[in-house]
């Protein structure tokens, strides 16, 4: 997905050499920064805050705030002044550390920005003095960020693209009104949006109900690879963009009731699906440029602005024409039992109001096919630079699906127990969102600073999930120590522990990814599916990570695919 925009920054100031920034998080010095860390760690978890509420005074045990937090301990924090971090210059702030050519970080190369910022000033890091937009505050203290998530209340905040803000709230509010989704939207209207889609999006009886039609995509899909092999029986160079082609197939599937014919060979870049494909990349990626490099649309439109906008615009068009379409045939039909319906028909039929389903398609779209599409590059690329862990996965791939015409089944992914270790493992060492953030909404201490309300705090998973004090043995590639065994001597991985909120690929709590059952079910049935009949390698120069919005592989994936025999 998409996430934050604390996190965007984190995407789009990155463009990280892997191999580079792992190796800044080996050499990081992480036996001082223990050592630091214990003397700014807070004694506010709520826990411990109940065991010194007793020796405060009685005024400021009736004075907690929702945090949990008394004004005392409030007051004895830290002041927010003495957060280290990068000092701003009069004028340009930090906002120059990001201009091309001058500044220090690019505005490709967050995650690394990300390491070094940990490196140098340590688990709390303030990124102030940036033009037009609030301080940035990195937080590498999994226990810390725990502490946020859990007191975050009904209404979390992730502070959203503002160019998406502005145009759901501001260009186009005639259409959406009080009805504007969930991404870029806050408060009150998110909770009653998001109260209205979660439970059909999320309950595992509708989401199971898509096995058969992703599965029916990807088939077509793995046939469609079968036939862009060429004479090395490699893939072609933009494989990503047909892997791009297969996502928006399945979230067309999802999302709009329909097949909306992206994997046809010799798709013109002139048709709907191909146009619906660059208008979804054009919308994350350009934001970027449009938040922090050239953030001044908010005064005088630019070209990139208005393109972003006709850009939007089309996808409102696509939607309602799918959604329209999906609502014709509901009224024809003539059982309605909810068991039998699609998502789109169960939101239509509970919203009188199609406007609930144009928008839910609409921010479906937008952040589910980058996402799904670069995780999936990031997936197929680790399986095929690994045939060991390939191989065990295939194995476990011919235990389940012994005949691999026969149909997939929730009890046989419900078996795939190594597969769900190995999507999780890669999620952690290259965390796809590599951070997700939340806008405090009361002041808080964190990491021993009280730090104001209206501060956006950012989670950067992809540091988190790699650091030794939350994960053992962090380096090493190891599916297995995601997989839990009921006797705790039997599991090979028993040593190897790992903070529960040190790799969070979908975020945590009221605001958690979506799609996320949907991003779980499309990766499971096409790495299966794919694996179980072949063999992937990838025998070129290793490619290194970058950030685009996601954190991916960069360079032409010309995987080479063997039947198995
Ligand atoms: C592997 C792929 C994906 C990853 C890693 C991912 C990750 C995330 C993350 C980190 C968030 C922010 C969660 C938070 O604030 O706690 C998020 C939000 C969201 N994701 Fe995903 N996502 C993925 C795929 C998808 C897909 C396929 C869809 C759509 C079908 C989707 C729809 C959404 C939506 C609508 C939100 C906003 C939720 C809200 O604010 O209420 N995501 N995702």
């Amino acid at each position: 997905m998409f996430t934050g925009f604390q996190s965007l920054l984190v995407h789009t100031m990155a463009r990280l050499d892997s191999r580079r920034l792992f190796k800044s998080f080996t050499s990081l010095n992480f036996q001082s920064i223990r050592a630091s860390s214990t003397t700014t760690k807070p004694t506010t978890s709520l826990v411990r805050n109940q065991s010194s509420v007793s020796t405060l005074l009685d005024d400021d045990m009736v004075a907690l705030d929702n945090t949990g937090l008394s004004q005392f301990e409030l007051d004895s924090a830290r002041p927010y002044s003495d957060v280290p971090g990068p000092k701003p210059y009069p004028l340009f702030g930090n906002t120059w550390r990001l201009l091309p050519y001058i500044g220090q970080y690019q505005i490709s190369n967050l995650a690394d920005v990300s390491a070094q910022l940990y490196q140098e000033y340590g688990k709390i890091v303030r990124l102030g003095g940036l033009v037009g937009r609030p301080d940035l505050l990195f937080v590498y203290d999994a226990d810390e960020i725990e502490k946020v998530y859990r007191q975050e209340g009904p209404t979390p905040f992730r502070p959203s693209m503002p160019c998406l803000v502005h145009y759901k709230s501001v260009v186009r509010k005639e259409f959406f009104g009080r009805l504007a989704g969930v991404v870029g939207v806050h408060g009150e209207p998110w909770r009653e949006f998001r109260t209205k889609v979660q439970k059909p999006i999320l309950q595992l009886r509708t989401v199971k109900k898509y096995i058969e039609p992703i599965e029916n995509v990807t088939d077509y899909f793995i046939q469609r690879m079968n036939e862009m092999k060429d004479e090395n029986s490699e893939m072609p160079a933009d494989f990503d963009n047909e892997i791009h082609k297969w996502s928006l197939e399945c979230i067309g599937r999802v999302a709009l009731d329909v097949r909306l014919g992206c994997l046809n060979p010799d798709l013109s870049n002139n048709s709907e699906p191909q146009k619906i494909i660059d208008a979804a990349k054009y919308a994350l990626r350009n934001v970027a440029i449009l938040e922090l490099k050239l953030p001044f649309w908010r005064y005088i439109p630019s070209t990139l602005w208005r393109n972003y906008v006709s850009n939007m615009d089309y996808f409102i068009e696509i939607c309602m024409k799918y959604i329209d379409s999906a609502m014709e045939r509901l009224k024809t039909k003539t059982n309605l039992n909810e068991h039998d319906m699609s998502l789109v028909e169960r939101i239509l039929l509970n919203e009188p109001d199609p406007k609930t389903a144009y928008v839910l398609a609409l921010d479906l779209i937008l952040v589910g096919i980058d996402t799904i599409s670069m995780a999936v590059c990031s997936m197929l690329y680790q399986l095929a630079t690994r045939p060991e862990e390939q191989e065990k996965l295939h194995q476990e791939l011919i235990r389940i699906m012994p005949d691999s015409s026969e149909p997939l089944t929730a009890a046989k992914l419900d078996q795939m127990v190594y597969l769900k270790a190995f999507i999780k493992e890669v999620f952690r060492k290259y965390s796809t969102v590599i951070g997700n953030g939340r806008t405090l909404q009361n002041d808080m201490v964190i990491c021993g600073y009280r730090i104001p309300k209206g501060i956006q705090l950012v989670f950067p998973t992809i540091v988190t999930g790699n650091m030794p004090e939350y994960v053992t043995d962090p380096e090493t590639f190891y599916p297995e120590r995601w997989i839990k065994h009921s006797s705790p001597s039997q599991c090979p991985a028993h040593s190897h522990e790992i903070h529960p909120f040190a790799s969070l690929p979908y975020g945590h709590g009221a605001r958690m990814c979506l799609g996320r059952r949907f991003a779980d079910l499309e990766m499971q049935i096409l790495l299966s599916k794919l694996i179980r009949s072949y063999r992937l390698e990838f025998n070129h120069k290793p490619l290194e990570y970058k950030v685009t919005f996601m954190y991916a592989p960069d360079g032409d994936l010309k995987f080479k695919m063997t039947p198995r025999s």
